[in-house]
């Protein structure tokens, strides 16, 4: 049956300026890293991702090597767009990177414009798409030139396979510099996409976000949910059946983020979603999306009913600072360091 988009799709989403540029993104994107590889079959995707765009969430984050295996998220992007998204491409912001490791050999990461160039390209063919609507350079390459780096980026933008550019994981003083360069070719830097949450906050420790904020730069926050350390049920689960959850995986979520300090930091949120009618990973969105520097919150969901449950986030995203000041000294002990690193091995 061919797919329909919802009349109301529009009605419920909030749609935010990423900085001072043209282009609106959905208060909640959704991300494709992790939930939609080479495991996930088309009809649990297609139900999750057209759930999605039915409620408004018109943006998909991709990169080369999202999966497992890399580049099989894109290949499963693409089927959906082949199959039933093709005819809402217009009203779709699908993004992809380059920057980490996704061919053997020197010119398959980091940020050299073979790397870049290259990427782009297999991404294009993979999600069989001519363009993306935001190209990233995936994470800031200290030992090449970012003149290289962002020389690559407005060269894509100038060809037309990608409307608009942006970096992720740059720290500040890089950021700005970023910046500078593609404005000194003409090239407007769209957006930043870091890590953030109320346990990882390191873009305002460093002030990138108020760099970006300055800049006109939007944000989109990756991991909101901390991988879903916020949602609480790790503090439910035993670590001996972790059931089908990321932690399960022991991959990106290891052993190590589950720390009792960070499960008892997480206890204390409990009580105040409670009071604010809230689920905990409602809480979690409403609080990265309280900056108004902040375009998006970028998340990932497993199932259908993870993804319901995120965008109830838009029903409250108003804080007291009362709220704010509880979170603050219910997390105190439960910090992460999400600071990427800025020295690489060359
Ligand atoms: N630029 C970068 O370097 C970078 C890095 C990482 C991610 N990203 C982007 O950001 C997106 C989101 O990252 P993320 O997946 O780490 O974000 P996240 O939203 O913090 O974590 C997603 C995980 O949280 C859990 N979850 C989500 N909703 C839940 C709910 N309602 N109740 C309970 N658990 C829930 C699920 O875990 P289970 O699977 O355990 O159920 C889900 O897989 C990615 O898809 C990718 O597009 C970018």
């Amino acid at each position: 049956m061919t797919y329909r988009a919802s009349d109301t799709r529009y009605d419920s989403m909030q749609f935010r300026r990423s900085g001072k540029s043209g282009l609106k993104l959905p208060a909640i994107s959704l991300g494709l890293w992790q939930n939609f590889g080479g495991s996930r079959d088309y009809p649990s995707a297609f139900e999750i991702l057209s759930y999605a765009f039915d409620h408004g969430v018109t943006h998909f984050d991709l990169a080369n090597n999202y999966g497992p295996p890399a580049g099989s998220s894109e290949e499963l992007f693409g089927d959906i767009m082949a199959r039933d998204f093709r005819p809402y491409r217009d009203e779709l912001i699908v993004s992809t990177k380059a920057g980490w490791l996704m061919w053997p050999g020197p010119y398959g990461e980091f940020g050299s414009r073979k790397y870049l160039i290259a990427s782009c390209e297999q991404s294009l063919k993979r999600m069989g798409l001519d363009y993306v609507d935001i190209f990233y350079s995936h994470r800031y390459d200290p030992n090449t030139p970012l003149e290289e780096t962002m020389g690559a980026l407005a060269q894509l933008h100038r060809q037309g396979k990608a409307l608009y550019v942006g970096i992720s994981s740059y720290p500040r003083e890089q950021t700005i510099e970023a910046h500078r360069i593609l404005a000194d070719m003409g090239v407007p830097l769209l957006i930043h996409q870091p890590s953030y949450s109320i346990l990882n906050r390191w873009i305002e420790n460093d002030q990138t976000i108020d760099a970006c904020g300055d800049l006109g730069v939007g944000v989109i926050a990756f991991s909101p949910l901390a991988q879903g350390i916020l949602s609480g049920k790790y503090n439910k689960l035993a670590k001996s059946d972790l059931g089908g959850t990321r932690a399960s995986e022991n991959y990106s979520l290891s052993a190590q983020r589950l720390a009792p300090r960070i499960l008892s930091a997480v206890e204390g949120l409990g009580k105040i979603a409670k009071a604010r009618k809230q689920t905990m990973v409602q809480l979690a969105l409403a609080w990265v999306l309280r900056r108004k520097e902040m375009t998006s919150a970028l998340i990932g969901v497993r199932t259908l009913e993870q993804l319901k449950d995120c965008l109830g986030a838009l029903d409250n995203l108003d804080f007291t600072a009362k709220e704010l000041a509880a979170i603050d000294k219910a997390v105190e002990g439960g910090m992460m360091d999400g600071r990427p690193k800025t020295e690489l091995p060359d």
